[in-house]
């Protein structure tokens, strides 16, 4: 018997839904508007063995286009034969009887709450144009006993110059929800949200994310989120020490790992294929800049004041606008910084090999996401390094959804 069924809304190419595979849960439906991250998705996680080894499995043929913004936000893309949904048609278009649902997984997407952008105060006491709105109706229409919900982690301080903040609004709105008979006293959300690091879990990147879960019927007080696993000091503690870039690395067999740029894990004597492990062709420029940063530490910032201080490019001095870690070496002795949908841009970020100069290549991104070796990713840079980006790590979710303490799912989940 699995652990509940589940409804993935913002899918992307599916690491929150592999998190629930591998947590032993049943994804009933997965919606997303990105057509390119949506074959990923059917791609590994609909084609027929891939998730054998699993408790959990997908149960449908193909994940769902559709618009999930409600109108109230302009849509995603010009395309206009994308639709707008409601959660009706979601039960339609999977086959699902209303209340089959156990649990909805929302990501809505992050732009409005990064830390790159400034936050708009909205003109009355709630947003008004944002997927969060659209994701509380989506819930009210179920009312699954289980969300599990992420975000960025600014999304804690968005709109604190509001009379409420999105997340005191989210909680609120969440905490209004009421099924058909119950009471003011004995309906709504409970939750227990907090800003976790994946590398706590035993992800080898510093992500730090907000997760929600809310849980239908219960008392804030009455469930809480698993603790870490990991830590980077771990001392005397029964806790594991945070895994490395270098060991990510060194677990994926015929991984090969002294690539060079401009170069592919294809044809290569004793290494299987593997189109994935591609390394950008960087301009000689690049090489250079990369091994003079190298010489003098990891970041641009050691250049400064050195003989190679024409490396430095104009654009690192815009720090203002995020470029601290452009070029940055990645430490392989500690977990990946936060992998962005840029990740194997080294003008991007902190994105560049730990020994070789070049950036990561899709392959070892997606093993940063802890996405298995099988994965199989967009054949475009661009698109491989954005469904990565965007993804929440699938063992990040194994191991919060895999110990939602029993008394919850017993509770929740009517088992
Ligand atoms: C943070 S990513 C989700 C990642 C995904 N949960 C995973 O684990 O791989 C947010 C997703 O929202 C999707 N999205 C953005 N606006 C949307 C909309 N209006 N309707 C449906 N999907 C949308 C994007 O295409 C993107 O895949």
């Amino acid at each position: 018997m699995t652990k509940g069924k589940v409804v993935d809304l913002f899918c992307g190419a599916g690491g929150a839904s592999l998190g629930f595979v591998k947590a032993g849960y049943e994804v009933v439906g997965a919606v997303d508007v990105d057509e390119i991250a949506l074959e990923t998705y059917g791609d590994n996680l609909c084609e027929g063995g891939l998730l054998d080894d699993y408790d959990g499995d997908v149960m449908f043929d193909e994940p769902l286009r559709a618009d999930l913004g409600r109108g109230y936000e302009d849509p995603p893309t010009d395309d206009d034969d994308i639709p707008q949904v409601t959660f009706e048609d979601i039960r339609d278009q999977f086959d699902l009887e209303p209340g089959e649902v156990d649990v909805i997984c929302g990501c809505p997407p992050c732009q409005n709450f990064s830390s790159l952008r400034d936050t708009e105060p909205w003109p009355e006491d709630e947003p008004k144009d944002n997927l969060l709105r659209a994701f509380v109706d989506f819930v009210d229409e179920e009312k699954p006993d289980v969300v599990f919900f992420e975000n960025v982690r600014n999304i804690i301080r968005a709109g604190e110059e509001n009379p409420t903040t999105y997340i005191d609004w989210l909680k609120r709105s969440m905490k209004q929800i009421r099924r058909d008979g119950d009471s003011q006293t004995s309906g709504g959300y409970g939750v227990d949200l907090d800003v976790l690091n994946t590398a706590d879990y035993g992800v080898p990147q510093r992500r730090e994310r907000t997760i929600a879960l809310f849980v239908y019927g219960r008392n804030d007080d009455e469930f809480s989120l698993p603790e870490p696993t990991h830590a980077k000091h771990p001392k005397l503690s029964d806790l594991k020490q945070w895994k490395s870039v270098d060991e990510a690395f060194d677990e994926a067999e015929e991984l090969k790992q002294d690539l060079e740029a401009g170069r592919e894990q294809v044809d290569i004597e004793d290494y299987e294929d593997d189109e994935a492990h591609r390394a950008r062709n960087h301009h000689q420029s690049t090489i250079d800049r990369m091994k003079a940063i190298r010489r003098h530490g990891d970041s641009w910032r050691d250049l400064q004041d050195t003989d190679d201080e024409e490396h430095i490019v104009d654009a690192h001095m815009d720090v203002d606008r995020g470029a601290h870690s452009a070029y940055g070496i990645m430490d392989g002795d500690l977990p990946a910084p936060t992998l962005t949908t840029r990740c194997t841009t080294p003008s991007c970020g902190r994105f560049t090999h730990p020994s070789k100069n070049r950036g990561l290549t899709p392959r070892e991104a997606a093993l940063l996401m802890t996405f298995p070796r099988w994965f199989e990713l967009p054949s475009q840079n661009d698109a491989a390094e954005r469904v990565v980006g965007n993804a929440v790590p699938p063992e990040f979710v194994e191991a919060l959804v895999s110990r939602i303490p029993s008394h919850v799912r017993s509770v929740a989940l009517g088992q």
